[in-house]
């Protein structure tokens, strides 16, 4: 085939890694070892004027947490508060339905510190009319280079949803942090229908948050990211390797065909991440769970530890789980992956909070950054809980990764996520 890219001709063919259903099964709420400790309703809001949600700290391509002359920089899917459209004609701000808007409009925007933490609103990173759909949505900014130049992949979503990058320079003074650039999208791939559902498949489709990487074994730089495994629609079928060993009484899987979550692998032909090959699936889950959202690694003890996030309204029927943080671990790049804990969950919502945080990020030093959703507090009535929504950083946790195991250990300021690295970039 002339159109074969050399890079991907010779790819070692692998077996992607079934999260089974008998997996699923092992998951716990409320353990507290993978249970993230309960939120105070009283949590500090980062900025009363924004929402914000999925964090991304700055980074290296191996995954150090990175901050520049001294500064701290995450990015965030960001969206204004809208009070004037969100209040009714006696005045209440409907902030719940304000919050459930904000995938729309989501924008990516930055923040700095010098503490990992007391993040400053620096801005939008691109400019309104720069990137090309209507929604930007989660990804991983990545510092390239001493001069400060960062790859930032993203989503671009609605029309379609195709990963992208975007390339811009970050610049620092005694003051502040600024960015210059991210003018131009550059638009990489989207689902191909063969490996991963495309829309015409399903228009439930899942297909977004990149995150690159260096292999640390083979040094090439590949990409996990979210997806759905390809075929139309209720057309996949949960077979025996999907099951499973469950115990007696357990086949009844009622519509679980529908939910055909992965997370999905392509490879660049070189470091300048211009060009990818999308591989076979690492993770499926097919008939478990419908999303495995933000999937990124940590490297540790000669392991590969890929996680990646879910909820609890994702998970197929007979099954459930909290909202949280699932991982896999294996030796190998392509697998085969063990679920973590031998369910997969590692960290999880308490069922009393059970939308308390999202999105979370762990990082190589074992600190897990997540946003705060909602948390309930109680009315005379109880069965009228109120929710105190977030759109706000979440207190950072700290889990302690022991083989194919975890725990968590130690709650931390929200919104910490100092760095590990710091380079100069000034010149
Ligand atoms: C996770 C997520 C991401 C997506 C974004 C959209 O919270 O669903 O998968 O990129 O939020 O707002």
């Amino acid at each position: 085939m002339a159109n074969t890219p050399v890079y991907a001709k010779n790819y070692p063919s692998y077996t992607s890694t079934i999260w089974t259903r008998a997996d699923a099964l092992k998951v716990h709420e409320d353990d507290p070892t993978t249970t993230q400790p309960l939120v105070d309703k009283e949590f500090p809001i980062l900025n009363d004027k924004l929402f914000i949600w999925d964090t991304m700290p700055l980074r290296s391509l191996d995954g150090t947490i990175v901050s520049v002359d001294g500064w701290s920089v995450i990015f965030t899917l960001t969206a204004d508060r809208s009070p004037e459209k969100f209040t009714d004609a006696k005045g209440n701000y409907d902030i719940t339905a304000d919050w459930n808007d904000r995938h729309g409009r989501a924008r990516i925007c930055f923040w700095y510190s010098r503490t990992g933490k007391d993040w400053i609103f620096g801005g939008r990173v691109m400019k309104e009319g720069v990137s090309p759909t209507t929604r930007e949505w989660a990804g991983t900014p990545i510092l390239l280079s001493k001069k400060g130049v960062v790859d930032l992949y993203y989503t671009c979503v609605t029309p379609g949803a195709t990963i992208a990058k975007v390339r811009g320079r970050i610049k620092t003074s005694s003051t502040g942090v600024t960015v210059e650039g991210f003018t131009t999208v550059k638009e990489l791939f989207s689902a191909d229908g063969k490996y991963y559902q495309t829309e015409d498949q399903n228009t439930y489709w899942n297909f977004r948050d990149p995150c690159p990487f260096l292999d640390p074994v083979d040094g090439r730089l590949y990409m996990v990211f979210e997806g759905n495994v390809a075929g139309d629609r209720g057309t996949h079928q949960i077979g025996t390797n999907e099951m499973g060993a469950v115990p007696p009484g357990y086949s009844n899987v009622g519509g679980a065909r529908y939910q055909t979550g992965c997370i999905g692998l392509a490879v660049a032909s070189d470091i300048s991440g211009d060009n990818w090959e999308l591989l076979p699936p690492l993770v499926t889950a097919v008939g478990v769970n419908d999303q495995t959202e933000r999937p990124h690694y940590v490297f540790k003890d000669g392991k590969y530890y890929l996680f990646t996030i879910s909820h609890k309204y994702t998970y197929a029927d007979g099954l459930t789980g909290p909202d949280g943080v699932y991982g896999f671990v294996s030796e190998n790049l392509t697998g085969p992956y063990r679920p973590m804990n031998s369910s997969g969950l590692v960290l999880g919502n308490p069922s009393s909070q059970p939308y308390q945080t999202y999105s979370h990020y762990v990082m190589p030093n074992g600190l897990v950054t997540s946003f705060i959703d909602s948390v309930p507090f109680p009315t005379p009535n109880p069965d009228d809980l109120q929710y105190r929504i977030g759109g706000t950083e979440a207190p950072t946790v700290r889990i302690k990764l022991d083989g194919d195991r975890s725990f968590v250990v130690e709650t931390l300021d929200y919104g910490y996520i100092p760095a590990m690295k710091d380079y100069t970039i000034s010149s």
